[in-house]
């Protein structure tokens, strides 16, 4: 197992957690598509990390692209509205998609998100999360598929960060408080 970085209180999920759970969504959602050829739609950037591995966990034929969305700012955050700072590069019409987050938290960012994949006219349109955070939710979604329910602590690695930092880390940690409480 990795050093615990100096930054974190606790490990949260291991590495060899999130391997073992990844590989179980990779198998669930291999059975609900056989025959078909979803497109998994990471949004960037914090699910980069978890996109290449429940990628490689499938065993069917399947397709990947990317969008980046950015919250409008403080105003409008609680309206829910996000920015599209890059589209996907195909069209998903008729396409079996699987949008591939690292955190569903608040809701705002797949609510919003949701609502215009959904009028490019999808065949199917599914939600796959590692990580679910539902005491936070101030929205009315869940996702399809979930790695892992999680307290409301401030969770980095794994593609997650914090002011960017921690991403690459090969676990899931609890970041300290004092880190960004000095911010
Ligand atoms: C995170 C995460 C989701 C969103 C979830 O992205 O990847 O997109 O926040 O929060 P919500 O449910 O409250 O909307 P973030 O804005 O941190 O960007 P990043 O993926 O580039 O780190």
């Amino acid at each position: 197992m990795s050093t615990l970085h100096p930054d974190l209180e606790k490990v949260l999920l291991t590495e060899e957690e999130l391997k073992a759970r990844v590989a179980q969504l990779g198998e669930e959602i291999s059975r609900d598509y056989a025959g078909k050829e979803p497109v998994l739609v990471a949004i960037l950037r914090g699910s980069y990390v978890f996109m290449a591995d429940l990628s490689r966990a499938l065993d069917i034929l399947c397709r990947v692209d990317f969008m980046s969305v950015s919250s409008y700012g403080a105003s409008a955050t609680s309206s829910g509205q996000v920015n599209i700072i890059k589209d996907l590069s195909d069209s998903i019409e008729g396409r079996d998609v699987i949008v591939v987050e690292d955190i569903l938290d608040t809701g705002n960012t797949l609510h919003y998100l949701f609502q215009i994949l959904q009028a490019r006219h999808p065949a199917s349109l599914k939600l796959c999360v590692l990580l679910d955070k539902p005491s936070r939710r101030t929205k009315p979604i869940s996702a399809d598929y979930v790695g892992f329910t999680v307290p409301d602590e401030f969770v980095v690695g794994y593609g997650l960060d914090y002011n960017e930092h921690y991403r690459n880390l090969p676990y899931i940690g609890v970041l300290k408080r004092e880190v960004y409480a000095k911010d």
